[in-house]
C-alpha cells in the first residue's frame, strides 16, 4: 500500500489531486483507517504487531503528503512569481502629456521678472465698461483716438477690454499709493486679422505711481525687462508716441539676436508717465466712493507690452494666428525646456 501511496503522492499534479489521495488514505472511509479500525477483529498481541504496522504506515504517508504540499505550494508561489514578473529593460508606453501654452510661459516668466523688482501680480476681467476703458484713460466718447482701439461691443453696452490699462484706473480705486503691479491678460480687437493681426491677444499693463517717479525709472525698468527676457546684452530704444493716458509717451523697442543669427528692433509696446488727468479721475471716483483723494500730485508711469510679439520674435512663429488654432504640431514644440 505505502509503494502505491508514494506513486500517487508523487503524481499528484496539484493541491486539489493530492487533497483526493489524501482522503483515499487518511479519510474516515480511507484505506489505512479502514484497517486501522480493522483491529477490534483481532487478538490482543495480533493488534499490538499490527497496530504498530499500520500507525507507521499512517505517518510515512502523512509525512509523504505533507513533503509534497510544500513541494506543490513552492511551485504554485514561484509560477505565480514568474507570471508578476516585470521586464524593466521594455520600453515604456508614451503617454500623451499636455503643457502650459507658449504665452501662459511668456506672461509667466514676465511676471517673474517683475515680481523680482518688487511688482505685485493682479488680474481684471475682460468685460468692461466704457468708463474704465476709455473715460477715466483721458478717452472721452468724441476722442478721435478711440480709433486706435476697435472695440468689441456687448448688447448690454459694456464691451471686451481692448487693452489692460483699465486695470490702472481700478486697482488705484482700492489701493494707495506707492504702487507697483504688473496685469497679464487677454484683450479683445474688432479687427480683421492677419499674420500679425488676431482679434484676441494678450497684454501685460505696468503701473507704478509714487514720489518723483521719473522717465529715467520708466527707462531703467524697461531696460531691466528686456535683459530679462533676452540676457545681458539686450538694448532698448525709446520713440515718442501718443496714448491719452501718458505724457509724454512713447513706444519701446528692444535689440536682441536670437540663436538663429537674426536680430531687429523688436517693437514691444506702448508707454509714459501717467497723465494727470488719470489720477484726477481716480481721485474724482475715490471720492465718490468716500475714500480720501491721494493721487494728484503723484508721479508714475505705466507700460502696455504684447508677449505674442516676444514668442513671435524668440521663436521664429511667422504668423500670430497659430497660437489660437489649437494646432497640436505648433503647440506641441513648446511643452519642453525652452531657451
Ligand atoms: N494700453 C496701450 C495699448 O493697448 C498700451 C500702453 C499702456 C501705452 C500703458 C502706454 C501706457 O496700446
Amino acid at each position: 500500500m505505502l509503494q502505491e501511496a508514494r506513486t500517487q503522492i508523487q503524481q499528484a499534479g496539484n493541491l486539489e489531486a493530492l487533497q483526493t489521495v489524501k482522503t483515499h488514505y487518511l479519510g474516515k472511509n480511507g484505506e489505512v483507517t479502514r484497517q486501522l479500525k480493522s483491529l477490534g477483529a483481532l487478538s490482543p498481541e495480533e493488534r499490538k504487531v499490527k497496530g504498530q504496522e499500520i500507525n507507521l504506515l499512517k505517518q510515512e504517508i502523512d509525512g509523504l503528503i505533507s513533503a509534497r504540499e510544500a513541494e506543490l505550494k513552492e511551485a504554485a508561489l514561484q509560477a505565480k512569481l514568474a507570471s508578476e514578473a516585470i521586464d524593466v529593460t521594455l520600453p515604456a508606453l508614451s503617454l500623451p502629456s499636455g503643457g502650459l501654452h507658449i504665452i501662459t510661459r511668456i506672461l509667466d516668466d514676465l511676471s517673474d521678472i517683475f515680481t523680482r523688482m518688487g511688482y505685485n501680480v493682479v488680474e481684471g476681467n475682460e468685460m468692461e465698461d466704457d468708463a474704465y476703458n476709455f473715460q477715466h484713460l483721458n478717452i472721452p466718447w468724441y476722442h478721435p483716438a478711440r480709433d486706435l482701439w476697435d472695440t468689441f461691443w456687448l448688447k448690454d453696452g459694456r464691451l471686451l477690454r481692448t487693452h489692460t490699462s483699465p486695470m490702472q484706473i481700478r486697482y488705484m480705486l482700492e489701493h494707495s499709493a506707492p504702487l507697483k503691479i504688473v496685469v497679464p491678460g487677454k484683450v479683445y480687437r474688432y479687427e480683421a486679422t492677419d499674420a500679425t493681426h488676431e482679434s484676441m491677444f494678450h497684454q501685460l499693463e505696468g503701473l507704478v505711481v509714487g514720489d518723483n517717479i521719473s522717465m529715467a525709472d520708466l527707462k531703467g525698468t524697461i531696460a531691466e525687462l528686456a535683459r530679462g527676457l533676452f540676457g545681458p546684452k539686450a538694448k532698448v530704444r525709446f520713440q515718442p508716441s501718443f496714448y491719452p493716458f501718458v505724457e509724454p509717451g512713447a513706444d519701446f523697442a528692444v535689440w536682441w539676436e536670437n540663436p538663429r543669427g537674426e536680430s531687429k528692433w523688436l517693437e514691444l509696446g506702448g508707454c509714459g508717465m501717467v497723465h494727470p488727468n488719470v489720477f484726477k479721475a481716480v481721485d474724482d471716483l475715490r471720492e465718490q466712493r468716500g475714500l480720501p483723494r491721494m493721487y494728484e500730485g503723484k508721479t508714475g508711469f505705466a507700460f502696455g507690452l504684447g508677449p505674442e510679439r516676444i514668442a513671435m520674435l524668440k521663436y521664429g512663429m511667422p504668423d500670430i494666428r497659430y497660437f489660437y488654432a489649437n494646432d497640436l504640431r505648433v503647440l506641441g514644440q513648446f511643452k519642453g525646456e525652452l531657451q
